[in-house]
């Protein structure tokens, strides 16, 4: 079974999905953090980002992968390098676009996503799961929150990490990631006709996941 949670930066997407499948005992895959991973390798390996065929070789001669491992956090492995933290950088965040926009390196990343969901039932999230990687997801949500909310809770979770935080800056770059996520012509961030739309402005994360939970449970 997979369940797909898209929506944009900040609506606390990868907390709600971790936390739902631990409870239904689903693997989880933070799509995002493999946009980040090849990110970071692009950047090492000093390739072009606008050159979007050094990309796509890139993206073929790379291996990620998402490791589950019970009671510990998701861990992202760069050709079996362990990159979780490194993914994280803010020059990272903000390069991640020219990855993202690139049509034959989505390709690659629909491709593995796929294969990740035929093996094993799983709570995916990301921008296009719903619509574009698992069209036949049984159960789609689309995860949303106020803008200013969103600002505020990233702000927060920067703060509890210990990184320097400028909320002007932080405002701006949420906002451009926004508008990239939902013009970029393959795979933007879009709603698909059947997800469940969720607003957690108003929510708490484990209300989100208790809403989700209870909708899936009411159907299996
Ligand atoms: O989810 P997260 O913010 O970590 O994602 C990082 C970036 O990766 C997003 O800004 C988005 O551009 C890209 N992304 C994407 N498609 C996905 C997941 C993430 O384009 N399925």
């Amino acid at each position: 079974m997979v369940i797909t949670i898209d929506g944009p930066a900040g609506a606390g997407k990868s907390t709600v999905a971790k936390l739902l499948a631990k409870k239904l005992g689903f693997a989880f895959m933070d799509t995002g953090a493999m946009y980040r991973a090849l990110t970071v390798k692009a950047m090492r390996c000093q390739v072009r980002l606008e050159d979007a065929e050094a990309l796509v070789a890139l993206a073929k001669k790379t291996h990620i992968d998402l490791l589950n491992e019970p009671g510990q956090p998701l861990k992202v492995l760069l050709d079996g390098e362990d990159v979780s933290e490194a993914i994280r950088a803010t020059d990272v965040t903000n390069n991640t676009f020219y990855i993202a926009r690139t049509p034959g390196v989505r390709h690659v990343m629909v491709e593995w996503q796929q294969l990740m969901g035929r093996r094993q039932s799983m709570v995916g999230d990301g921008r296009d799961l719903g619509t574009v990687v698992f069209p036949e997801a049984e159960f789609k949500f689309y995860l949303d929150a106020d803008f200013a909310v969103r600002c505020q809770r990233r702000i927060d979770e920067l703060k509890s990490k210990g990184q320097p935080v400028d909320p002007k800056d932080l405002e701006r770059d949420l906002a451009e990631r926004d508008h990239q996520d939902i013009s970029r012509k393959v795979g933007p961030l879009k709603q698909a006709d059947d997800a469940i739309l969720v607003d957690s402005t108003r929510m708490s994360v484990e209300e989100a996941v208790d809403f989700m939970f209870s909708r899936i449970k009411s159907k299996i």
